[in-house]
């Protein structure tokens, strides 16, 4: 295919080599585990990047076979990866074992670590253990401490074998939870042994935003309050809360997504450069940024942070949700958020005044992600017809997904009369420069936690840190309500009306199509 980019060779392409191990998931016969971690374990092994001995232990309430876990697997790979060849997908499934127990029950824990010894025998798995905890929060504590009851989460002295644990979101309701959380799992387990999972870092375009930035020496200069005016950060969604309404009705937007996903992007874009690429570094990076936030001011509430809530819109063409409060598993007067919208600062010398805007929700026009940098007007117009102020500014879009790539737009000439301008965009194309859309995020988390490199996961300070921005905004839209109203907004809209005002109140409005551009437009 023609593209307008060369790929040359890689530069630098280097994968940890991946040590024998054994994975063992909780919660295997859960959603989570049937829709993202078996397809992306299988991924991994279909293009031959799991270890070359391992075993998948599914551990879970419900009774069931070693055959009909491994049945379920079949189907959940089937639907999620498409038709398989039958020897893969064969040689595969046969690496599945499957042990029920009660999550509470030392018993059931036992009986796990004699079943993992089997398997490190039968598969030659080197007694390394990866335990993956696709289970609710509030069971997070007590699973780990039966794992080191029953002397599961010990290592060698050396550390050979190694025994990790990876924690699925949300870590912790509040600062309060998440520190209690914390003190639990550090009785049991070395802080190397943690990994809390933010499935946005494993995104491929997101962790290329690092590469984009501090791999390239042109970006760099330009990447502060002196050229930047202002940056917007959008994860939009189509869809409502789908089967998953329980939850979310407790949690809400700023819990589920700004919390986590929406600050790891911020943390990407705003921090200063690592030292180098070792975890510690860039999670200290990324943790530093975000202590330089400023805290919302609780008084003006209103004027920084917008919060919504999905209405069913009057055209089922545009959307064909119901009220968020129709939803199954929602209060009927639930009063949760399903869209925020927020104006941050960053107190350093790099970002000092420039307003990074950020937005996300459900049941919004279309899906996008996307960080987009407006870099400020030029200084004076030299083409006299065209003033200062008709110039647009450069923007760079890192586009998140769908559409993975990076579009710049620039003024150029338009052929003809002397002055006649118009905007275009430099355009890279994820898809049309190498072939394929990117990997899956579990698969690259999941290879990073076998590799023992936590540079894609939330270390402890982060997650508070992130929590202490997060708490006051919560405690205030319960106790001040009136600071910081609901807004109702129409399913398939871009959220409500008032974010919009809250921009034009900067001078600024939010990007819309076909700015946004993009083929996708649902889901
Ligand atoms: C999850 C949230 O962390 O991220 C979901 O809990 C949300 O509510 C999802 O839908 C969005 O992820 P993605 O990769 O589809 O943008």
């Amino acid at each position: 295919m023609d593209t307008p980019f060369s790929l040359g060779q890689p530069n630098v392409c280097a994968e940890a080599p991946v040590e024998n191990c054994g994975i063992v998931v909780f919660g295997a016969s859960g959603d989570l585990v049937q829709r993202k971690l078996i397809p992306a374990l299988y991924g991994l092994f279909r293009r031959h990047m799991l270890p070359a001995r391992f075993y998948i232990l599914g551990f879970a309430r419900s009774a069931m076979t070693d055959e009909m876990f491994r049945e379920r697997m079949r189907t959940a790979i089937t639907e999620a990866c498409g038709e398989q060849n039958a020897d893969t997908l064969n040689s595969f499934l046969a690496m599945c074992r499957y042990v029920s127990g009660d999550y509470n029950e030392l018993a059931a824990y036992e009986q796990l670590a004699t079943r993992c010894s089997v398997c490190d025998m039968d598969f030659d798995s080197s007694g390394n253990r990866l335990f993956y905890l696709a289970l609710p929060p509030e069971l997070h504590p007590v699973v780990v401490e039966r794992l080191s009851e029953a002397g599961m989460t010990g290592e060698g002295h050396d550390g050979r074998p190694w025994a990790r644990v990876v924690f699925e979101k949300p870590f912790g309701h509040d600062l309060a939870s998440a520190v209690t959380l914390d003190n639990r799992l550090s009785r049991a387990l070395e802080p190397h042994q943690i990994f809390r999972m933010d499935h946005y870092l494993g995104k491929e375009t997101v962790q290329s935003i690092l590469m984009f930035r501090f791999a390239n020496a042109i970006f760099e200069p330009l990447w502060n309050r002196r050229y930047i005016d202002h940056v917007q950060i959008t994860a939009a969604e189509s869809i409502g809360v789908e089967h998953r309404g329980g939850y979310y009705d407790h949690a809400g937007c700023l819990r589920d997504m700004f919390q986590n996903h929406m600050l790891q992007m911020l943390a990407i874009t705003a921090m200063e450069p690592p030292t180098s690429f070792q975890a510690e570094q860039v999670r200290e990076e990324r943790t530093k940024l975000m202590r330089s936030i400023r805290p919302w001011p609780v008084d003006e509430l209103g004027d920084w942070i917008v919060r919504g809530q999905y209405a069913a819109s009057q055209d089922a063409a545009i959307s064909p949700l119901p009220d968020y409060r129709q939803e199954a598993g929602v209060a009927g007067d639930s009063a949760t958020e399903t869209y925020v919208a927020a104006r941050m600062l960053i107190d350093n010398w790099r970002w000092q005044g420039v307003p990074f805007l950020l937005r996300s929700g459900k049941g919004l026009r279309r899906k996008v992600s996307e960080i987009a940098v407006t870099f400020k007007r030029v200084p004076h117009s030299m083409f006299g017809m065209t003033s200062k102020t008709q110039m647009p500014a450069n923007v760079l879009v890192l586009k998140i997904q769908p559409d993975e790539g990076i579009d710049l737009t620039i003024q150029t000439k338009q052929p003809g009369p002397k002055s006649c301008m118009s905007s275009m965009a430099l355009s890279f194309k994820y898809q049309e420069v190498f072939g394929i859309t990117p990997p899956n995020a579990y698969e690259r988390l999941l290879l990073d936690c076998m590799q023992g490199d936590r540079t894609l996961f939330w270390s402890r300070e982060g997650v508070e840190v992130a929590w202490q921005l997060i708490d006051p905004v919560l405690a205030a839209w319960t106790e001040r309500p009136d600071l910081c109203p609901l807004f109702p907004y129409p399913a398939g809209s871009w959220g409500p009306e008032a974010a919009d005002r809250m921009l034009a109140a900067t001078g600024r409005r939010w990007r819309r199509p076909p700015e946004m551009a993009g083929t996708r437009i649902t889901d």
